[in-house]
């Protein structure tokens, strides 16, 4: 056979057994091997029937992704395509019953409905999650999947791309029997019970595809579905178009229109940029001076200084995850604001359906109030989320320093502060850490987790491996003033304001922003955050700034009219009662009044120029944050940008977006608008390079290891 796929014999039922470590990809030799092995079967006088299962801990989790890049590049080996495999299988004469754990997605739930019967485990896990690399099913399953779930199902976990549990596709009529105990023994049995049937074929059993009528209802609200949750995205509709082709035409045609369908999305600029975001989410969490054998801290227990917005959020984090967290306040009036918010919040999710009032008052359980450290020598971890101000936070670490027991993680949730002046209030600096959440922390995927220069790697590796148990996708970044994302975000809201101040209007700037698939403007995102925040800051660090530089002032100059955005009902633009933005034709004039007085040209601005102002002001910043070393790799930045920062996933995030429109292109806009804009706009050393070399921020990191 070969040593991907293995086949064995138990009493007249073949056993295949896919063994691709880690997830039994379906790399080149793995179809091959399957073929074999069916043809073998099929020959074998003395095999009645199969079992196809998938050795470790999954089915098969797909096609190789790594192999489209190879496909699009025009280095493909060529090898078996996996939709001739699947129609060998299904021809198979011999019942071929597929045993599903873990989970089968894409390709992998592809071979398992060209199987004649499907038996999973409890726990698996299906789906065509195709769409979140920006392309559709390629094997048929656009085509067998409304076969055997009908239309609605199929269109849905083809356009979402979300997994469904075992149950529920034995409901939907994907899966014939649910397994208890051990999978293999359970699917050998069902396969000597179906043994003697005749094989049926998922291409030739149409009876679930519906009538035009039903189905294009479907198709329509699956549309205007895609079109509004997936904005801007194009394999979503591609999606549904290949769907749609099952219930209208023969299984052969329907197949060729989806693979024209594959294609087109695969050798797209989206597809490019999503694959890439799936194998950056894993990057991040390789740090290249901290093995993955480092020892880590066990967290069996936690503690929470701050019961405010972000500290709430943090405390429900954890609990979610299991993790018992006493959560500790000031005072017992700010103690009762913090749980009764808590409470709201999870009474929101339970009211949406996102958990169950039986999980809730689990998790409430595991929240401990207290207004002292009494219990916190129990604690393997605190995260301080109290008040921004160096002062204060160095307060409680001193506190914590003298309470909590040797080996404890001391993490502070700042956002802008330095968090090697936060430790030296300590006398353990190695177990001190930055672990930034966004807001809210409950819902963010992103966690910044802010390196000190004394923070040990066992902490480190912690906090990483912790991020993940809490449904985070933890990315470590340097010490730096706003560390990654805000020191980046600082000139990316500068610009919007500048292109104000410059005859924009708040829409045209929010609306380009928009339109290039930002999940809210610039101008909106202060509105939401509250314009007030920034303008504190600026007024406290003022003094450092350097004169002659060209200042944004008329968020400033709204807040000293009390417009501080969303909280006070008015900030960029107008709030209704139910909290809906409305232009507001004053904050229009008053721009236009403030910008005469400060003697600011006005003139016509294009789309154009507000996404490369705002865009290239993300990208440059981003370059002298990669050059300083406080991102490890320009994937980082980007996995930053899509999780904390709502950038489109599929533009690949800032850096990845640079790349594809070229760093030279890149650099010119750069200049013009240094020589148009000044200082602000210096291009970064590292972008200059590169584009004068004519490489990208993605070679950055191979000349750094290939130096290293
Ligand atoms: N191809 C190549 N590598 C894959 C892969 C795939 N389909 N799926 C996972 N991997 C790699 C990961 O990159 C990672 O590599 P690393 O250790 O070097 O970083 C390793 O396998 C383990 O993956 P995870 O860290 O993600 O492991 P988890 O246990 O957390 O998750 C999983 C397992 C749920 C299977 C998750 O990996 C996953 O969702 N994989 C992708 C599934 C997918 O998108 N399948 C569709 C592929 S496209 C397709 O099939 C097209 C077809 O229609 C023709
Ligand atoms: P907040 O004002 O909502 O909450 C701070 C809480 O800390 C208050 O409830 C206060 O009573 C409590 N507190 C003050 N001193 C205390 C003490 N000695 N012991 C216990 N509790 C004490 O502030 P928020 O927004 O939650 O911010 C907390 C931290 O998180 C800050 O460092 C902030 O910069 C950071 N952060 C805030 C984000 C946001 O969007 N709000 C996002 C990311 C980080």
């Amino acid at each position: 056979m070969s040593d991907l796929v293995q086949l064995a014999e138990e009493n007249g039922i073949a056993i295949i057994t896919i063994n691709n470590p880690p997830v039994n990809a379906l790399s080149p030799g793995v179809p091959e091997g399957i073929a074999a092995a069916i043809e073998q079967m099929d020959k074998d006088a003395s095999v009645k029937a199969a079992v196809l299962i998938g050795g470790g801990k999954t089915f098969v989790a797909g096609a190789d992704i790594k192999e489209f890049g190879k496909i699009t590049a025009g280095k493909s080996g060529g090898g078996l395509e996996l939709p001739t495999l699947l129609l060998k299988i299904e021809d198979c004469r011999k019942p071929v019953v597929m045993a599903i754990h873990g989970s089968a997605f894409g390709g992998g739930l592809e071979l398992a409905m060209s199987g004649h019967y499907r038996v999973a485990v409890p726990s698996a896990q299906i789906g065509q999650p195709e769409v979140k690399l920006g392309i559709i099913p390629g094997a048929a399953g656009t085509q067998r999947l409304p076969r055997l779930a009908g239309a609605a199902k199929a269109v849905e976990m083809c356009a979402d791309g979300n997994p469904i549990k075992a149950l529920d596709a034995l409901h939907a009529g994907i899966m014939d029997r649910l397994i208890e105990g051990d999978l293999l023994t359970g699917a050998i049995a069902f396969a000597r019970e179906i043994a003697d049937k005749p094989v049926r074929k998922t291409r030739e059993r149409n009876e679930k595809l519906g009538s035009a009528e039903e189905n294009d209802a479907i198709f329509a609200t699956a549309r205007e579905n895609a079109r509004k949750k997936q904005r801007g995205m194009a394999a979503p509709l591609a999606a549904i178009d290949a769907v749609e082709a099952a219930t209208k035409l023969p299984f052969d045609e329907g197949c060729k229109i989806e693979r024209k369908l594959f294609m087109d999305c695969l050798f797209s600029d989206q597809s490019k940029a999503l694959i890439h975001v799936f194998f950056g989410e894993r990057e991040v969490a390789k740090i290249p001076d901290i093995p993955k054998d480092t020892a880590v801290i066990p967290v069996n227990s936690a503690a929470v200084v701050g019961a405010g917005t972000m500290g709430g959020g943090i405390a429900m984090v954890l609990a979610n995850a299991g993790v018992p967290v006493l959560l500790k306040e000031a005072d017992q009036a700010a103690l009762d604001k913090g749980i009764a918010n808590i409470q709201k919040n999870y009474a929101t999710s339970v009211k949406r359906g996102r958990f169950t009032q039986a999980f809730v008052d689990e998790r409430l359980k595991l929240i401990q109030p207290t207004l002292g450290y009494d219990s916190f020598a129990s604690a393997d971890l605190v995260i301080e989320a109290v008040f921004e101000g160096m002062a204060l936070k160095k307060e409680v670490f001193a506190e914590l320093d003298r309470v909590c027991k040797p080996g404890a993680i001391l993490a502070s949730n700042t956002s802008t502060l330095n968090i090697d002046e936060i430790a030296s209030s300590t006398s353990r600096p190695q177990a001190v850490i930055g672990t930034h959440f966004f807001s809210p922390a409950n819902v963010m995927r992103l966690l910044e987790i802010v390196r000190g220069k004394a923070s040990s790697k066992e902490v480190i590796a912690t906090c990483m491996q912790l991020s993940k148990k809490i449904g985070k996708i933890g990315v470590l970044v340097g010490n730096c003033r706003g560390f990654v994302g805000n020191r980046m975000f600082h000139p990316y809201v500068r610009e919007s304001v500048f292109l104000l101040e410059e005859g924009a209007s708040v829409e045209a700037v929010d609306s380009a922003m928009y339109e290039f698939g930002m999940a809210m403007g610039p101008l909106a995102v202060g509105d939401l955050a509250g314009l007030d925040v920034g303008w504190r800051i600026r007024k406290e660090y003022r003094h450092l700034e350097k004169p002659g530089i060209r200042q944004a002032f008329a968020g400033d100059s709204l807040c000293e009219m009390g417009r501080y955005g969303q909280k006070t009902g008015a900030g960029w633009y107008k709030y209704d009662e139910n909290r809906r933005a409305l232009p507001d034709p004053e904050v229009t004039q008053l721009v236009r009044k403030w910008a005469a007085e400060a003697g600011i040209a006005q003139r016509q601005i294009s789309r154009e120029e507000i996404v490369d102002r705002c865009v290239y002001a993300l990208v440059n910043e981003g370059a002298r944050i990669l050059e300083d070393g406080y991102a490890l790799r320009a994937v980082d930045i980007d996995i930053i940008y899509l999780n904390g920062y709502g950038f489109p996933a599929y533009r690949g995030g800032p850096m990845w977006y640079a790349d594809a429109v070229g760093l030279k292109k890149v650099f010119d806009r750069v200049e013009e608008f240094h020589r148009r804009h000044g200082e602000l706009w210096e291009p970064a050393p590292l972008l200059k390079r590169l584009a004068e070399e004519g490489k990208k921020f993605a070679d950055f990191n191979k000349e750094q290891s290939a130096t290293a």
